[in-house]
């Protein structure tokens, strides 16, 4: 039976499958449904809304120029907690959204051994048994859940500030705060990189939905496997034979 987690999300991607559309043409894989992508750029724009007002308030000698684009300091400061509620709210609803494919198997563990070779591109394909998602999606995706927390509580203590929760509450969460917001900033220039020029054809997924097969069978080999029962490395040699005529 399916969980109360489950039929939200179904239920959301049905009606968002209603509102926009995924088109799959001939020789290309589904990836991301309309749902998932509408909140995935909702996750990424309050992001950066929080981030670059939060910005001019970390180091205000350095980015106060930043300010004028939500109205100067002052309104910089009033806006960039509603900034991140909205961010960890878009990402909790993609946390249910990613639950399952998400989960950590045995593969994660064994693609993590082999990360070296395959981030420095001596290993042309993933590994036979990498799923949906790499481990490293994987590894960033549950950084950003624990951020989020991290955010929430730390963010809730400074709102509320030290008449209610005491300076030394306020001064540890001013630390965490940004260290979290430092550590994520890293994650994502990496996730950026790898989404457009590291792994070429991973942006349409975001942007378009789709994917190519030859996508799927070199980044994502299991999962190739599991939408179309045919074996990774067989469907690229057979590709590359009929390309080369041999
Ligand atoms: C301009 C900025 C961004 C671009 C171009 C981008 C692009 C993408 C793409 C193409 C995917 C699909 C990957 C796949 O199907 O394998 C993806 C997934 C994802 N994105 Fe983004 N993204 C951006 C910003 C963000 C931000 C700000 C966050 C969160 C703070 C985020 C979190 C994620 C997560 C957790 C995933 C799933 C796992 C992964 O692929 O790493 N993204 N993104």
């Amino acid at each position: 039976m399916a969980s109360a987690v489950e039929r939200f999300d179904n239920k959301a991607r049905e009606t968002f499958e209603s509102w926009g559309q995924t088109t799959v043409y001939r020789g290309e894989l589904l990836r991301h449904p309309v749902y998932t992508r509408a909140l995935h750029w909702m996750v990424a724009l309050f992001f950066f809304l929080a981030l670059f007002s939060g910005f001019g308030i970390y180091l205000p000698w350095l980015f106060r120029w930043f300010t004028p684009i939500f109205g100067g300091g002052q309104l910089s400061r009033t806006m960039h907690p509603w900034f991140g509620v909205a961010f960890v709210f878009f990402f909790a609803l993609q946390a249910l959204n990613w639950l399952k494919p998400m989960a950590w198997t045995p593969a994660d563990t064994n693609w993590m051994r082999g990360m070296k070779k395959i981030v420095s591109g001596e290993e042309k394909m993933d590994p036979p048994e990498t799923g949906f998602f790499n481990a490293g999606q994987k590894v960033q995706f549950w950084e950003i859940v624990i951020g989020c927390v991290v955010y929430l509580i730390t963010g809730i203590v400074m709102w509320a500030g030290a008449g209610t929760f005491g300076r030394i509450s306020v001064a540890i969460s001013y630390v965490l705060h940004d260290i979290s917001a430092l550590i994520m900033l890293g994650g994502i220039f990496i996730h950026i990189y790898e989404s457009t020029f590291g792994q070429p054809g991973t942006f349409q997924a975001m942007i378009r939905g789709a994917v190519s097969e030859a996508w799927a069978w070199t980044f994502h080999p299991a999962w190739y496997k599991e939408v179309t029962g045919r074996d990774a490395r067989q469907a690229c040699e057979e590709e590359r034979r009929r390309m080369t005529g041999e």
